[in-house]
C-alpha cells in the first residue's frame, strides 16, 4: 500500500479515515496493525479489498499493488474475480457472519463454486477437504449441521474454512477472536498459522492486543488517527517502542505480575474530520514541544525496517523552543 487516503464525504465535511498510509506485506509474512478504536484500521482493510461503504466513501489517492498490480483503478467486477481468490477477509464475528437458515455445508460449497467449477460429487469432497484443513474433526458428519449446533469456535474456523477456500495470497483478520474465549482465539491464531506455514499465505492481524501482536506477527504498524505512526519488526518494536505513542500503548497492556495502576492514555484522539497540521499525538503527548503542532513530523529511519513520525528523534529536538504558554493553555 502506497499512501494510500480513503475518505468519507458527507454533508457534514470530509472524515479522513485512511490518511497517507504506508505498508508493504511479503509472502508468508504476519504483520500486525494496532491502534485505538476509530484510527482507521477497518478502513485500511476493507480498502484493500475495495469493500469500503459506497457511495460515502472513497479511495481518494493512493495505490495498492497486488502481485505486482494495482487494484485502485479496477473494476468492482474485476474485483470481485480478484477477491478469495487473492485476497480474502475473515469476517469479525462468528455469531453473525453465518447464516442461520444455511448448513455449514452449503454455505462452503458456495464459496467454494464461486471459484471454481465442480460437479457434485467432487464438489462434496471438496468441501469436507476444507473443514478438515480447518482441523473440524468428523468433517463428514458435520456438513448437515446448521451453525447453532456449533460452537463459537467451531463456527469461527468455518468462516476461516471459506476465507482460504480459494486459496488466497492475503488473507486479513480483523480483530478475528474478540467473541470468542482466550484458549479459543489461541487455538484459532495456532490455525491459521499452521496453515501460513503449509501455504505462504500472507497474513495481516487487525487488533488492539499487544499480547497477540507478540504471538504471532512478524511485524507491526501502529496506527494512529489514520496514519501509521510507527512500523517495525515484531521484536525490535517491543525492544525499542520509539513513537509516544507506542510507548504509551505499550504501557497500558495488563500483565500479570503487576499490581500498581494500569497506565491509561489521558484524553481522545483528535476528530478525523477536524484533523490539525501538525503531529496528530501533541494534544496528548507529555513531549509536545511548539514545532510538533505547526508541522507533521518527518519519517525517522531508526533501523532497517524501522521507521516512525516525531520530531523528538529529529537531530534538532534539544534545540527545539518548549512549547509556548497560550498553547498550553489550550491544552488545559
Ligand atoms: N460508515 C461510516 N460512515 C462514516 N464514517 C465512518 C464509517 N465507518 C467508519 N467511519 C470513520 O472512519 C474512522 C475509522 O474507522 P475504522 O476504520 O472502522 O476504525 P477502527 O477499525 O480502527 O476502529 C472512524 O473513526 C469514523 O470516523
Ligand atoms: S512529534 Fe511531538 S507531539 Fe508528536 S509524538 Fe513526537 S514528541 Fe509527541
Ligand atoms: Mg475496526
Amino acid at each position: 500500500m502506497r499512501d494510500l487516503h480513503t475518505y468519507f464525504f458527507n454533508r457534514w465535511g470530509v472524515t479522513k479515515a485512511v490518511d497517507g498510509v504506508s505498508f508493504s506485506l511479503r509472502e508468508g509474512e504476519t504483520l500486525g496493525i494496532v491502534g485505538e478504536s476509530g484510527c482507521g484500521k477497518t478502513m485500511t482493510a476493507l480498502s484493500l479489498l475495495r469493500l469500503i461503504p459506497k457511495p460515502a466513501a472513497r479511495i481518494v489517492s493512493g495505490e495498492i499493488i497486488l502481485d505486482g498490480e494495482d487494484i485502485v483503478p479496477k473494476s468492482d467486477n474485476e474485483m470481485r474475480e480478484m477477491r478469495g481468490r487473492k485476497i480474502s477477509m475473515i469476517l469479525q464475528d462468528p455469531q453473525t457472519s453465518l447464516n442461520p437458515v444455511f448448513t455449514i455445508g452449503n454455505q462452503l460449497k458456495e464459496a467454494l463454486a464461486t471459484h471454481q467449477r465442480t460437479d457434485r460429487k467432487d464438489m462434496v469432497s471438496r468441501t469436507i477437504d476444507a473443514l478438515r484443513n480447518v482441523r473440524v474433526a468428523a468433517p463428514e458428519s458435520r456438513l448437515d449441521d446448521f451453525p447453532h449446533q456449533m460452537s463459537g469456535g467451531m463456527k469461527q474456523r468455518v468462516l476461516g474454512a471459506i476465507a482460504i477456500s480459494s486459496s488466497p495470497k492475503v488473507i486479513i483478520a480483523d480483530e478475528p477472536t474478540t467473541a470468542l474465549d482466550v484458549t479459543i482465539q489461541l487455538q484459532y491464531l495456532q490455525l491459521l498459522k499452521d496453515i501460513q506455514a503449509e501455504t505462504g499465505l500472507a497474513i495481516i492481524f487487525i487488533t488492539h492486543d499487544f499480547g497477540i501482536v507478540a504471538r504471532m506477527c512478524d511485524r507491526v504498524a501502529v496506527m494512529y488517527a489514520g496514519r501509521i505512526v510507527e512500523d517495525a519488526d515484531v521484536r525490535e518494536l517491543f525492544n525499542q517502542p520509539s513513537h509516544p505513542y507506542t510507548q504509551a500503548l505499550m504501557a497500558s497492556v495488563p500483565q500479570m505480575d503487576r499490581t500498581d495502576r494500569l497506565f491509561a492514555i489521558d484524553g481522545q484522539p483528535p476528530a478525523l474530520y477536524a484533523l490539525p497540521n501538525g503531529c496528530r499525538f501533541a494534544e496528548r503527548c507529555s513531549h509536545a514541544k511548539d514545532i510538533c503542532r505547526r508541522e507533521y513530523p518527518p519519517r525517522i529511519e531508526i533501523d532497517q525496517d524501522h521507521i516512525t513520525h516525531c520530531w523528538m528523534l529529529t537531530p534538532d529536538w534539544d534545540n527545539q523552543p518548549e512549547e509556548s504558554a497560550s498553547q498550553q493553555q489550550a491544552v488545559e
